[in-house]
């Protein structure tokens, strides 16, 4: 179905074309004064631009058309309708209670709840989560995976085509100084035997523990030890070039010991990809790549590296962007511009969204800037949807309190821990089985976490405060839920006393009018998370529209009701709003329990 919004833009459009005016005049926006009207249509002013004509007069000439029009094309609708003209020609468009409750009637018997897919599906890659082998998921990867899984969802439901690809970090340098570091302790490993041919061991020498433990000492030793540093490179060289087999079977265990780790991360959040096609997958398509760029001409040797210049005239410092060192060996540009390459071909992306970190917005920015130099991405946009950085209560990078990274798993233990505290509040007077109270506890802990994250612009920096991100008040996870949990609790109850929810009718108060109007929103709040790559205008909407509910509820004694086709309209809001509020939170992640 059409949305309210479009509904009166094809209204306009149609009174714009019949004055001979173009038909594009006749958009309609949400006000900017909502104490006024609640839309408006400020093409009036354009069009008597356009046509040297007074603008108070086209408005005129519009209203009165549009006035016809309504009582024709909306029917009982039209009633209470108001047409006004402000300032210099807009069109204020307030709606009546007739139209209000008729449109929001329309969205509660639409299995899409009034909002439409794309007209023109395409091909969308997500790239998220993208955590590196031999490290714990951190905080840094939680709000990759909670925003590119979040977007996924919400283009999905869109009716795009979502391919959510984990591009994990398999493949440089770190690879080689795992290895040597592990050589240095355990030399006697078959895998470091460079005759050595198999068959190799079936199980991994390291635990995800021990990488966690060999990985930053490795690091530590190459930063300080320029030897060390050197033999990491060529082991990493060896390993890509597969000129030592052990480097390579062990390294498969470094993946798949991670990749265990994470699915379990993953799983508990609730996150999910369709392929995890890490940088090794790029292995054999990045020499291939280079070979042709080569030949093209796009290339040039700076400093003995192999390189595409990316400074332009109007840019002159932006660094060209390397392709292979000096002396061989390529690199996370290399692997990234491939990557490009193979989802413009294979999963024919028409757009690609990043979901990474601000701190790589120059990488993103050469490897968009050469794909397009050289024609790599053919019509494909590709856009870094970055976002900032999750902090402590001291305004720093979250950290534990002993000052080290905080692992994923323990962030996601801390949430469920202070969910549990709070819901045995409840828990004496509501009887939850243990296994009832593990599956709240689980879920209210998760949307503590995504909610926290995904309220807030991607692109800002924000305090992870567990006190109040956990409280059931104010903007938060639970306080959602809850709201979800206590109108689906409604529909019970009256479903055991004989009542259904019915067709909603004209609102009688100022706080039923006010929720209708919120109903009204969620078509172009989506339509802009959509647009713009922003999960967050979900939450705020889900918020906004709970915090309404919770007004009308207060005014509006549904189950007491004598009025029986009032009743029947309250509950059939009260369904609305729930499958709207479960929508909102289906797309940012958040699962509601049945009872809280
Ligand atoms: N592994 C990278 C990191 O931890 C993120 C990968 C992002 N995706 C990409 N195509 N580069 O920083």
């Amino acid at each position: 179905m059409s949305s309210l919004k479009n509904r009166l833009t094809q209204l306009f459009s149609e009174c714009f074309s019949s004055l001979g005016h173009d038909a594009r005049f006749g958009e309609v926006t949400v006000s900017d004064r909502p104490d006024l009207a609640q839309f408006q249509c400020n093409g009036a002013l354009a069009c008597a631009k356009a046509q040297k004509k007074n603008p108070r007069e086209v408005a005129q000439s519009v209203l009165n058309a549009a006035s016809d029009r309504a009582r024709t094309e909306l029917g009982e609708g039209a009633r209470g309708l108001q047409l006004s003209i402000a300032g210099p020609g807009f069109i204020n468009i307030l709606l009546g209670d007739e139209l209000l409750a008729e449109h929001t009637w329309a969205m509660a018997q639409d299995p899409r709840l009034g909002v439409q897919k794309v007209a023109q599906p395409r091909h969308v890659v997500i790239d998220y989560g993208g955590p590196n082998v031999a490290k714990s998921m951190h905080v840094g990867h939680l709000r990759s995976s909670i925003i590119g899984d979040s977007l996924s969802r919400i283009y999905r439901f869109l009716g795009e085509e979502v391919i959510g690809d984990n591009h994990l970090g398999d493949w440089g340098t770190p690879m080689g100084m795992i290895l040597c570091e592990l050589k240095r302790r355990q030399p006697g490993l078959p895998y470091f035997d460079p005759a050595f041919r198999g068959p190799w061991p079936q199980e991994s020498p390291v635990t995800m523990e021990d990488l966690e433990e060999i990985y930053p000492a490795a690091s530590r030793r190459c930063a300080e030890d320029e030897a060390a540093r050197a033999e990491a490179v060529k082991a990493t060289d060896e390993l890509q070039k597969g000129t030592h087999p052990g480097y390579r079977e062990l390294w498969r265990h470094f993946v798949n010991t991670t990749v265990k780790g994470l699915e379990e991360n993953f799983g508990q959040l609730d996150i999910h990809f369709d392929c995890h096609l890490g940088e090794s997958f790029y292995e054999d398509k990045m020499p291939p790549m280079v070979a042709r760029l080569k030949q093209q001409g796009h290339t040039e040797v700076s400093e003995g590296a192999l390189v595409i210049p990316l400074a332009t005239e109007a840019e002159p410092e932006t660094p060209p962007l390397i392709l292979e060192k000096s002396g061989g060996g390529f690199l996370y540009h290399t692997s990234d511009l491939a990557t490009v390459e193979y989802r413009v071909n294979h999963f024919k992306a028409d757009l690609v969204l990043y979901v990474v970190d601000k701190r790589q917005q120059m990488h993103f920015k050469q490897v968009f800037s050469a794909a397009a130099k050289v024609g790599l991405a053919g019509q494909a946009v590709l856009v870094h949807t970055w976002f900032g950085t999750m902090n402590g209560p001291d305004g720093k990078p979250f950290k534990t309190r002993a000052g080290g990274v905080l692992k994923l798993k323990d962030l996601i233990q801390m949430v469920n821990e202070e969910a549990r505290k709070r819901l045995q509040d409840f828990a004496a007077e509501r009887n939850y089985t243990p296994a009832e109270m593990d599956d709240i506890a689980h879920k209210v802990g998760i949307a503590t976490l995504k909610y926290a994250d995904l309220k807030n612009n991607r692109a800002a920096d924000y305090v992870f405060d567990l006190e109040r991100f956990s409280n059931f008040e104010g903007n938060t996870g639970p306080y959602l839920l809850y709201a979800a949990v206590r109108i689906q609790s409604i529909l019970r109850k009256a479903q055991d006393q004989g009542f259904a929810p019915g067709r909603i009718i004209a609102p009688s108060v100022a706080s039923e009018r006010h929720l209708l109007l919120e109903c009204l929103k969620l078509p172009d709040v989506l339509g802009r998370a959509h647009a713009l790559y922003e999960p967050h205008h979900l939450a705020e909407y889900g918020f906004a529209l709970s915090q309404a509910f919770n007004s009308f509820y207060k005014d509006c004694h549904i189950l007491s009701e004598k009025d029986e086709a009032r009743r029947a309209s309250w509950l059939g809001l009260c369904k609305l709003v729930h499958g709207q509020i479960e929508l909102c939170l289906g797309l940012l992640g958040i699962r509601i329990p049945d009872r809280m």
